[in-house]
């Protein structure tokens, strides 16, 4: 792994990270990533336990993670351009029957085929607006999956082409651990469904749209909400419309970042870490606590510095800085802006006059803009390539694998959630639905 950092890079002319991920390997590019590894297919990776080369090759996986089978050899091997005929040719066959959804940060090679790109919220609109489909095929991970699951018809199947692609800070606010937390918390608070003169109960569970079904079921049994990173403001004045306090999970980050925004000090804050009695805290931090933050990050999002910002500034007179609110709390403010992947995107298509935006977001939604946009100069905050390894386990040849064996009639890597956490998880999604600013 490489560590010296580069001047920040010119513009890139060809959106695929996948290509200059190979031409750095091959010596063609003097540009640096995380891991050489990354050249080659995913399968090389799938079946080991571990989330494999990327921005999160260094979390811990947990035991009961999916893992995906061996691809068959014949779409481990195909050309690139033979997996692109492929695919094209059963999506011609299926038609209407599939509808294939694109996260912002997969490779531009899975991009090409999707019918919707967007964020985890639209894609999720989006399965919810072909009602049509016998099939959803989402190249995206696994959070992202359940919850189309969850808005979609129960015949319709919900397709994840690699079901080793989950999402590192996810996995790090597992049921067991959340539901012993609410058991230490009602030892401090008492009875979390009993209304103080106010009005209002204790705690308010708080999940970010990243996490499993089972925990957005968890939240809707106990009057909570789930929120993603474009409505996080306005889901949590709705939880404080409720409660004294909230409980947020699983990123520290959005947490923190959205939290401070609206004036809640850093010492009303503490962090709850699942491995320690009472999170790390104690009985009287916590009764003073607005919002108590579980330990949890993005390992993409966590590679953002101060430093870089300060790099940017340096070489770049004049640059917009624009971070997810994923990152640190230190990133966001230092940098110019902070908001979702779609207000990134917004941002970059809103400007009028030729800019320089330095992005701290994942590298194949940067490199994308950046192609987009030749009028503006746009980089990557991270010089070192190194993207999404969860995103990153979605490859075409997946992809022509799951679609070829719905053509043949067989439904593989479908993906649903029981009905017993699916009722509460779909009533948590549906009060954020309904959550107004
Ligand atoms: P969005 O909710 O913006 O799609 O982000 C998903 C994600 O994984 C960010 O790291
Ligand atoms: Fe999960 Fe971070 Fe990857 Fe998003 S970028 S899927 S939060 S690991």
């Amino acid at each position: 792994m490489s560590t010296t950092p580069l001047t920040l890079g010119p513009r890139p002319t060809d959106p695929s990270v996948d290509h200059e991920i190979q031409s750095i390997v091959a010596g063609a590019s003097t540009a640096e990533t995380c891991n050489t590894d990354l050249a080659s297919g995913p399968w090389n990776f799938d079946i080991r336990p571990g989330y494999g080369p990327g921005a999160s090759m260094g979390d811990v996986i947990p035991t009961g993670a999916p893992r995906q089978g061996e691809l068959p050899a014949e779409y481990r091997t195909a050309s690139d351009d033979e997996l692109h005929a492929r695919i094209r040719a059963a999506k011609a066959t299926l038609g209407e029957r599939v509808v294939i959804l694109g996260h912002f940060y997969q490779r531009e090679e899975v991009v090409a085929h999707a019918d919707y790109l967007g964020d985890s919220f639209q894609l999720a609109n989006a399965a919810l607006e072909h009602p049509e489909a016998e099939a959803i095929v989402f190249c995206g991970v696994h959070f992202m999956a359940e919850t189309a699951d969850l808005l979609s018809r129960p015949e319709q199947a919900v397709i994840l082409p690699n079901l080793a692609a989950g999402c590192s800070m996810a996995d790090m606010a597992d049921i067991d651990q959340v539901e012993e937390c609410w058991e230490q918390l009602e030892e401090v608070y008492g009875d979390m469904a009993a209304v103080d003169a106010d009005g209002l109960v204790p705690v308010i569970p708080v999940t970010y749209m990243n996490s499993s079904a089972a925990i957005k079921g968890f939240v809707g049994r106990h009057g909570g909400i789930v929120c993603t990173s474009s409505n996080a403001r306005t889901v949590l004045e709705w939880a404080f419309a409720r409660g004294r306090r909230v409980l947020f999970f699983p990123d520290q980050h959005l947490g923190r970042n959205t939290a401070k925004a609206m004036g809640v000090p850093l010492a009303q804050m503490p962090m709850w870490n699942p491995r320690k009695p009472l999170g790390g805290s104690d009985a009287g931090t916590l009764a003073d606590a607005r919002v108590i933050l579980w330990h949890g990050f993005c390992s993409v999002h966590r590679r953002f510095t101060v430093d870089q910002i300060a790099k940017a500034r340096a070489e770049h007179p004049g640059v917009r800085v624009i971070v997810h609110p994923e990152c640190p709390m230190e990133v966001v403010d230092a940098a110019d802006e902070a908001g979702s992947t779609d207000y990134i995107r917004k941002a970059i298509a809103a400007a009028t006059e030729p800019t320089t935006f330095a992005v701290g977001t994942e590298i194949n939604l940067v490199q994308r803009l950046a192609a987009e946009y030749p009028q503006h100069e746009i980089f990557c905050l991270d010089p070192v390539v190194c993207p999404c390894s969860t995103m990153y386990r979605i490859h075409p040849g997946y992809l022509a694998w799951v679609l070829e064996a719905l053509v043949a009639g067989t439904v593989l890597n479908r993906i649903t959630v029981p009905a017993d956490v699916a009722d509460p998880a779909r009533l948590a999604l549906e009060r954020m639905l309904a959550a107004r600013p």
